[in-house]
């Protein structure tokens, strides 16, 4: 009915358009007095304009919520440009009319008055719904009486003038209509601007954009070309806003202050002609104000153009807030809320300072300006993270120039931005895994088991052939009834692992379309994100299936599902349906560290590498000592070590990964692991211990000092072939610097490099037992404990080959 009702207004608006401007009176929409709408599902409509093009009635916005508005009548998606009552909804029931009185009403179903337009006695003989998307009260002579165009909330349609003084409102959020927390204000004192508010209050609190104007008598005016000015009331221009046109004859137009702040102008095409071909079938921002939200809101109260503790990026004019690592956000459907810690602040208890349980998650090109507490000039980095790091209050650390600027909770301003030089240091609670699976939706009504078999496959291959050990396992899924499954970032924030559907990632993935990385028995995809917290997803796509001890398994995945560990690869959830199996995984920007240290022509930075060798220290030893149950990863190499956004070095690939049972300390397996990172136990019969990682650390480790491979086939001559073998020499040689040949920040830096090599050679010791521990290592890295001159006769067997 709808449908035949639209089809009609369309043969309509076809004899309208040879007229000359509808006026209401001839309009064919008059609405007598006395005449009402009630909110209920399936009938929106009260009335619609002459053209079709616009409608009056009660959009229901939620089961029990209807929100009288009025809209665009001919488009698929509801674009709602005008709201009563503040944008609160109004119940099933309730209803709008016309009264005797001249009044527009709302009523809520028991008949009591929630809002009105209009006033008594004033001569309204009838309302309409006018062409532009005004909704008109009008007298006998169709003189308006009220008008919505006066009244704007958060839109201003062509045809539109706001005069001195106006505002439009932003709503709440993009679905909720209710006042929200930008304004955009033509004042009485003649200038236009866009504030943040003091939310809740509607007071205005900092200006982020203006025309810098003044005067009096100014309107804005949004004439039909889409032209958007400020003009003094003798004709003139004050001051263009924006000069982009799209005509109103082929385009639907509206400029919008939107929830997340920013002024846009829209078009959208009527029908796809000439003047439109070029365009999609749907609303494209014509024009946008401010440039770059988040660089314009710096304000020295709120939260900034995000909420507390989140920073905000602006990427082709749409701002998107993102919660920092170790943080995250308080309400996923609200982000502007802002973000919490996931860890516990540092203890201000003298006796117990903390200080070596923090650590920094370093952001680059990233500032929370203003309210720092405390700021030194002439430091250096190292001496601004130990003075964060030994200071209680602080939190966050911004180093720029030679700067060091100190912040407590909460961070305002938060900004992400290629332009920008600062280096944010972000403490956080090192070890402590916010481990998330433990969190309500595991202990909540569980009332279905579901047993997930999951398969883990590697995507390493060991001496072609003799690898064929692959790995599965079993999930043990709890899912309570009650939890809806399909509301992506419910179950995945601050909890656990989200079981997907094939179609769900087939989706995200674009079907299958970019391939990250290709392994043995499983593929890598790029996914874009369900959850605000991450912009992409990892998906692995196992492509092959070996049943194993269901057992060992069910026990394995159950474990990773749990690990959680700043420098482990985060494993956000898996598929399993008929013959699919997926794995999916945080996406990590910045690819591996394979990559990073050996495809680039430019050599990364000294520190960095440093920074990289530590944390993936930290991530084995979290694996070998800090987890329930003991793991061996069994495959560490550069390839599985892959680096987010900021560089933060993350282990990933289980897929080859034993546990040991509590009590038990070696294990006998087949051969797993990678040529060249393989410790000599595999082919000697021996247990396995977890020092088979940590010889494969010593390995990836002189790696990374070296920024070479393990193995390179065309060395400048034989005895570099192998990298172990010749650091092996240049050590006993006392020629460390041939290692790091032209690399000028380690050539500086040599007590170090000593430091690490020498490392490196106890971790590639041939007896397990000589063979220093994750710990220990950790704390040879950060310098707490010295690292001993190497046994003279290492005995070194790393050109086995096969
Ligand atoms: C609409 O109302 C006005 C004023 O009452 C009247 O002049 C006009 O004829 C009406 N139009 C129609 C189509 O009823
Ligand atoms: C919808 O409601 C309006 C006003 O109450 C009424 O005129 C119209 O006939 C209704 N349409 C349908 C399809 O029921
Ligand atoms: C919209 O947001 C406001 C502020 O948080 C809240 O009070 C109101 O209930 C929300 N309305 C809807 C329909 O969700
Ligand atoms: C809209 O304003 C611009 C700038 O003043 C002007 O060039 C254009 O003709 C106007 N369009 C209409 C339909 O008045
Ligand atoms: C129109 O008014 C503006 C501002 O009031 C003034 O600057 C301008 O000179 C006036 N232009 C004319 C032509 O009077
Ligand atoms: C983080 O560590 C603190 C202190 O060690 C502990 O009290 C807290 O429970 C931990 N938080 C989580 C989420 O594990």
């Amino acid at each position: 009915m709808m449908f035949l009702e639209q089809k009609y207004h369309l043969m309509f608006c076809f004899f309208l358009a040879l007229l000359p401007f509808a006026s209401v009176g001839q309009s064919h929409k008059n609405i007598s007095l006395g005449s009402s709408h009630t909110a209920q599902a399936g009938n929106s409509t009260w009335a619609v304009s002459p053209s079709g093009n616009f409608a009056v009635g009660f959009q229901q916005i939620e089961e029990n919520g209807f929100l009288l508005s009025i809209w665009f009548n001919q488009i698929p998606e509801r674009t709602i440009v005008w709201s009563a009552n503040g944008g609160n909804l109004a119940p099933k029931g309730s209803k709008v009319e016309l009264t005797s009185d001249g009044f527009f009403l709302l009523n809520d179903p028991t008949g009591n008055r929630i809002w009105s337009a209009g006033s008594s006695g004033s001569g309204t003989s009838h309302a309409a719904m006018v062409d532009t998307g005004n909704f008109v009260l009008a007298s006998q002579s169709t003189e308006y009486l009220w008008q919505s165009f006066d009244h704007p909330t958060d839109t201003i349609l062509p045809g539109q003038v706001l005069n001195q003084p106006s505002t439009l409102v932003s709503r709440y959020l993009e679905t909720n209509y209710s006042s929200g927390r930008f304004k955009f204000i033509l004042k009485d004192d003649g200038n236009l601007a866009l504030y943040t508010t003091q939310y809740p209050w509607s007071s205005s609190n900092f200006n982020y954009w203006s025309t810098h104007t003044s005067g009096s008598d100014f309107s804005l005016v949004f004439n039909q070309s889409g032209v958007l000015f400020l003009r003094a009331n003798n004709g003139s221009i004050i001051s263009m806003i924006s000069s982009k046109t799209a005509s109103t004859q082929d385009f639907y137009q509206r400029a919008v202050l939107e929830y997340d702040g920013v002024f846009r102008h829209y078009a959208y095409p009527k029908s796809s002609n000439s003047n439109t071909r070029s365009w999609k079938m749907a609303w494209s921002t014509v024009y946008y104000l401010p440039p770059n939200i988040c660089l314009d809101i710096r304000e020295d109260y709120g939260s900034g153009a995000c909420g507390f503790n989140s920073y905000c990026t602006f990427d082709d004019g749409k701002k998107s807030c993102h919660c920092p690592s170790g943080y995250s956000f308080i309400d996923p459907a609200d982000v502007m809320k802002g973000c919490r810690p996931d860890f516990d602040s540092q203890s201000c208890d003298g006796s117990s300072p903390e200080t070596d349980l923090f650590d920094f998650y370093e952001m680059e090109n990233t500032d929370w300006p203003l309210t720092d507490y405390e700021y030194f000039e002439q430091a250096n980095e190292d001496w601004c993270r130990q003075d964060c790091l030994s200071d209680c209050f602080c939190a966050l650390a911004i180093f720029r120039d030679a700067g060091c600027w100190k912040k407590k909770l909460p961070f305002s301003n938060g900004r992400k931005d290629p332009s920008f030089q600062a280096k944010a240091l972000l403490k956080i609670r090192k070890d402590n895994s916010t481990s998330k699976c433990e969190g309500p939706v595991r202990k909540k009504d569980q009332s279905k088991l579901i047993i997930v078999i999951s398969v883990l496959l590697s995507s390493s291959v060991l001496m072609n052939l003799l690898l064929l050990v692959a790995g599965f396992s079993v999930v043990y899924w709890w899912r309570s009834k009650s939890s809806k499954a399909n509301q992506p970032s419910q179950s995945i924030v601050g909890t656990c692992l989200r079981s997907f559907t094939f179609e769900e990632l087939r989706k995200a993935t674009n079907g299958f379309e970019e391939v990250l990385g290709q392994g043995a028995f499983s593929t890598v995809y790029k996914g874009v994100s369900f959850d605000p917290t991450w912009s992409h997803i990892a998906v692995k796509k196992l492509n092959n299936m070996v049943k194993e001890n269901e057992e060992e398994f069910k026990t394995e995945v159950s474990t990773f599902g749990r690990t959680n560990h700043r420098n482990l690869i985060q494993l956000l959830g898996f598929c399993n349906e008929g013959d699919h199996r997926m794995l999916v995984y945080e996406f990590m920007s910045k690819g591996s560290l394979a990559s990073f240290l050996f495809d680039t022509t430019e050599r990364p930075s000294w520190f960095q590498r440093m920074q990289i060798a530590l944390e993936t220290a930290r991530g084995i030893l979290y694996l070998h000592e800090e987890c329930s149950t003991q793991i061996i990863h069994c495959d560490i190499k550069p390839q599985n070590v892959l680096l987010d956004e900021s560089f933060t070095a993350k282990i990933s690939d289980f897929g080859l990964a034993k546990l040991l049972k509590i009590g038990q300390s070696r294990t006998n397996t087949g051969i797993r692991g990678t040529k060249g990172y393989v410790a000599p136990e595999w082919f000697r019969n021996m247990p396995i211990t977890i020092k088979v990682d940590v010889y494969s650390y010593g390995v990836l480790l002189l790696e990374i000092i070296c920024c070479r491979r393990s193995f390179e086939a065309n060395a400048e001559n034989e005895n570099q072939m192998v990298l172990t073998d010749w650091a092996y020499d240049c050590f006993h040689e006392r020629k460390l610097d041939l290692l790091v040949k032209d690399d000028k920040e380690a050539l500086a830096d040599m007590k170090m490099v000593e430091k690490y090599v020498m490392l490196s050679l106890w971790c590639i010791q041939e007896d397990p037992l000589l063979r220093p521990s994750m710990k220990k290592i950790l704390q040879m890295l950060e310098g707490s404990i010295d690292v001993p001159a190497p046994p003279d006769l290492p005995s070194l067997i790393t050109t086995i080959s096969l």
